[in-house]
């Protein structure tokens, strides 16, 4: 996560996230963000916020001229987070008559985490929420959850919109909302070759038959070897095995050569060390538009319970947050 500097109002500004995604100015930040701002700057970005840091508005005059200037240079009305120590500049900065200046405040802790009555009547229509450090095993995690909680209440990001007929990107950042687990089916071919590709479309689809599924692009170069496999295997990447995600998913002479592989029954290759894998029969192929529903009976399977799955979300990878 790297900052990238703006100047907005006069100032200089650091900024993380992307500058199209709504704004949320944190005032009160170590200059340099330390450990808890940078988790949180962290789960802003990735909940689709464009995080400015706005640092140096301690003294309560020139503080809050700055700052209003700050806020009526920026087009749209942003989210603001700030600390309860600084909330003596910010406070005069927002009461304005006309238009508010923000969508809404979130005022974190520090000091009291109270809101004095004089603070008060100077942010008479904005929502206010004060988030105060919690108890709990991962007190950081909570306050972040109530961050983002009250942002998407007060501060909602536009949705897009697909239909019928928009472009196919669209559907597929539709799409990319669902967060998935990544896998490498692989398979042999006729000449007993290990083919493999990595894919996210894994589904479980039933106990009892055990069945399982993926889609297969028919654009993949491997599209016939799967139509005529009578056997394949899914093995569910855990979070160290991003690399062989990215081996698996480009062209590559030999997507084998650098990673570990066993077989069991079938000679389908077993990827060592994966969270999970599932060795099957191949049971039912369903043509699905431009893919292949490869649908499989699951006859044995090895896992790892300790270990983090490696996660694909918006096109991204992505690791588990909780602990
Ligand atoms: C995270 C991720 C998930 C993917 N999921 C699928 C998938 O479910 N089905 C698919 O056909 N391709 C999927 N792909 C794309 C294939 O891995 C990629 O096109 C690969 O190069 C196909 O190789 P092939 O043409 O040799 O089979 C995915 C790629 C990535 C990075």
């Amino acid at each position: 996560m790297t900052a990238s500097p703006p100047r907005i109002g006069g100032l200089d500004v650091e900024s993380w996230g992307d500058p199209e995604d709504p704004i949320v100015l944190l005032i009160g930040a170590p200059e340099r963000l330390s450990g808890d701002w940078r988790r949180s700057v962290r789960a802003l970005v990735e909940a689709g916020r464009h995080v400015v840091l706005a640092a140096g508005f301690d003294d309560a005059e020139d503080g809050s001229t700055a700052l209003r200037r700050l806020l009526t240079e920026i087009p749209s009305r942003p989210a603001i987070v700030c600390s309860d120590v600084v909330l003596h500049a910010v406070a005069p900065a927002l009461a304005v008559t006309g238009p508010a200046l923000a969508s809404c405040l979130v005022i974190v802790a520090e000091g009291q985490g109270t809101v004095s009555p004089e603070v008060e009547k100077l942010l008479p229509d904005l929502p206010v929420q004060v988030i105060t450090k919690d108890s709990g095993p991962d007190p950081v995690e909570a306050d972040n959850a109530a961050l983002l909680g009250f942002l998407e209440r007060q501060a909602p990001r536009e949705a897009m919109l697909y239909q019928a007929g928009s472009d196919p990107r669209t559907l597929r950042d539709a799409l990319g909302c669902f967060a998935t687990g990544v896998t490498v089916v692989t398979t042999l071919d006729e000449a007993g070759q290990p083919v493999g590709l990595t894919a996210n479309s894994f589904s479980s689809v039933s106990l009892d038959p055990p069945l399982i599924l993926f889609c297969l692009a028919r654009s993949s170069t491997n599209v016939e070897r799967f139509r005529q496999a009578q056997h394949f295997a899914i093995n569910v990447l855990h979070i160290g095995q991003q690399p062989t995600s990215g081996v698996f998913a480009r062209s590559h002479a030999d997507r084998f050569q650098d990673v570990a592989w066993e077989t069991w029954d079938t000679g389908a290759p077993i990827l060592s060390g994966a969270l999970a894998s599932f060795e099957c029969d191949a049971e039912q192929i369903v043509e699905a538009g431009d893919h292949l529903v490869i649908i499989g009976r699951v006859t044995r399977a090895r896992f790892e319970p300790r270990r983090d799955p490696l996660l694909y979300f918006r096109g991204k990878y992505r690791r588990l947050h909780f602990s």
